[in-house]
């Protein structure tokens, strides 16, 4: 299988920074400014206290140096463009050194409202909010720390507690559904569908639970999380998550709630954008057991399951 995506990865130049075209600037420009006004409505508080606190650009892609010094004075985190896709190991290491790894290109028009790659677009405007948030940030270092303790065999059960929680989260606001997760808050369908759709099975935040439920990356969540109080997930970094994986893995994964991956679904995702992963990762170990690390950054798609 060859590379098939259209997009290349930008490489900072000495001082850390990445020259965006008008058109980029503006392809960011207009994204922000249609998604802004659905986060609003959609996201919750400690979403939009955090994205007031980084203070991304509006007009032009922000520079990930200048996001980095903000984000570094509020939390001590900071944001680093990768050249390419990355593996669990770097994953969870880049985490417990509070270093959030970015995919530096952003979409082009024909993937305004969809990519199923994570762009740039992703990484800032979905992720850097719950940075600047420290207990958020704490949050996702302890996740990166559990990983750097885990053997690789534990990475894909691992990563469930951070795509359910960081990733596709949901908390409650007054009774009402709110998106914590960076792949909602980038993403203008499933913000709206997480929220106010009745298909999606909606399940309070329990960590063993999690653990044991696969997903699929290509596909509109069928099940999302639901903590009734972000403390709920800030007290799970009391937890010895490696102890979790091995009850979790004692009771077994859940039965997927949605339709199962064909060959020709692979070989036709593989066509379109995904093989990418496969070549240009370094994949640890069975793809279906343990996908590439990038796979998480993903605002909704991408080609297989959690399982
Ligand atoms: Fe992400």
């Amino acid at each position: 299988m060859t590379k098939t995506t259209q997009y290349v990865a930008k490489v900072p130049d000495a001082r850390g920074h990445i020259d965006y075209s008008s058109e980029e600037n503006q392809v960011w420009a207009d994204l922000y400014a249609a998604q802004r006004r659905r986060v609003d409505h959609y996201c919750a508080a400690e979403y939009l206290q955090g994205l007031g606190k980084v203070g991304l650009s509006a007009e032009q892609v922000p520079s990930c140096v200048e996001v980095s010094e903000t984000l570094s004075a509020l939390t001590g985190w900071k944001v680093q463009p990768v050249p390419a896709l990355i593996g669990f190991s770097q994953f969870f290491s880049m985490l417990a050194n509070r270093t959030f790894p970015a995919a530096s290109f952003i979409r082009d028009r024909q993937h305004f409202d969809y990519i199923e790659e994570p762009d740039i677009f992703h990484e800032l405007f979905g992720h850097t909010p719950l940075l600047a948030d420290q207990r958020f940030a704490d949050f996702s270092e302890f996740i990166g720390e559990a990983g750097m303790r885990a053997a690789p065999e534990d990475y894909a059960w691992l990563i469930r507690l951070y795509w359910f929680t960081i990733e596709f989260g949901l908390t409650r606001e007054n009774g009402s559904y709110k998106v914590l997760g960076s792949g909602l808050a980038s993403s203008p369908t499933e913000l709206v569908y997480s929220v106010e759709s009745d298909t999606p099975e909606r399940r309070p935040f329990d960590v063993i639970d999690i653990l044991r439920t696969p997903y699929r990356i290509d596909i509109h969540q069928p099940i999302y999380f639901v903590l009734e109080h972000c403390d709920e997930l800030f007290a799970a970094t009391e937890r010895d998550l490696l102890a979790d994986i091995a009850t979790a893995r004692q009771l077994g994964l859940h039965a997927p709630v949605y339709s199962p991956v064909t060959k020709s679904a692979w070989r036709s995702s593989c066509r379109t954008r995904i093989c990418q992963t496969i070549t240009a990762s370094r994949v640890m170990g069975s793809f279906r057991h343990s996908p590439p690390a990038r796979l998480l950054y993903l605002p909704r798609r991408s080609i297989l399951s959690g399982r």
